[in-house]
């Protein structure tokens, strides 16, 4: 039996979920890590939760800018990521919890659309699609197609296509998409 509530990050979460990140990622935590650090240090960061258990904090989510450069207007969007649950309680559907709290965030803050990058086999049961079937592109092609996903929101207008930009801290942190050999791996993992 698993006990916990998703409420907002405060200040006096910060190290607790820098901890919960670095676990979640292993090696990737350096640069997951580092990413959201500078995403929340450049006021790029527009919403954070945690899943916490009395006094600890087990699972984070972050939802930060981004564009996508549409036909007639640059959009304001958001990413979602890192999403992030402390190795021992994976499995007891505190991701779910987070990814629902992040997803009801985003409408609240009225964006149309929330993208991811994330193996779509755990986001697809969670109402998430290819972007590509919203005419969505992703910020670069080292994002393997399936892995870059949409959440449409109650803003969200079929005009709304075009390919999603992030912002620099992204780029900086060479943290769009995966580079060879890691893609080409996954590339040849995926049904043709
Ligand atoms: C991905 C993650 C956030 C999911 O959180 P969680 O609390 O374990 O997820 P839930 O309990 O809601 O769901 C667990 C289910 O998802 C499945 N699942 C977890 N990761 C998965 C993946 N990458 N692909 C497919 N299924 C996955 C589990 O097998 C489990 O399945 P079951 O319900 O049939 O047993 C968590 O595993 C995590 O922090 N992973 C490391 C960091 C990471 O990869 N983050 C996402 C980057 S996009």
């Amino acid at each position: 039996m698993t006990s916990f509530e998703i409420r907002p990050s405060t200040e006096a979460d910060t190290e607790a979920s820098r901890r919960v990140v670095a676990a979640a990622f292993g090696d990737e935590a350096e640069q997951v890590v580092g990413v959201w650090s500078d995403v929340v240090a450049r006021g790029l960061a527009r919403a954070q939760l945690v899943a916490a258990d009395g006094d600890e904090v087990v699972g984070h989510v972050g939802l930060s800018h981004a564009w996508l450069d549409a036909r007639s207007e640059l959009i304001d969007i958001l990413v979602l990521s890192p999403l992030s649950v402390v190795p021992e309680r994976q499995g007891t559907g505190i991701g779910a919890a987070l990814l629902a709290a992040a997803v009801a965030e985003a409408e609240r803050l009225g964006v149309p659309v929330v993208v991811l990058e994330g193996d779509p086999g755990y986001y697809a049961r969670h109402g998430w699609a290819p972007a590509s079937s919203y005419g969505i592109e992703a910020p670069s092609h080292r994002i393997p197609g399936p892995a870059f996903q949409v959440v449409a929101l109650r803003g969200h207008e079929p005009w709304m296509t075009g390919r999603v930009v992030y912002r620099d801290v992204w780029w900086e942190h060479d943290a769009a998409g995966l580079r060879d050999p890691v893609l080409a791996q996954v590339e040849m993992s995926l049904p043709d």
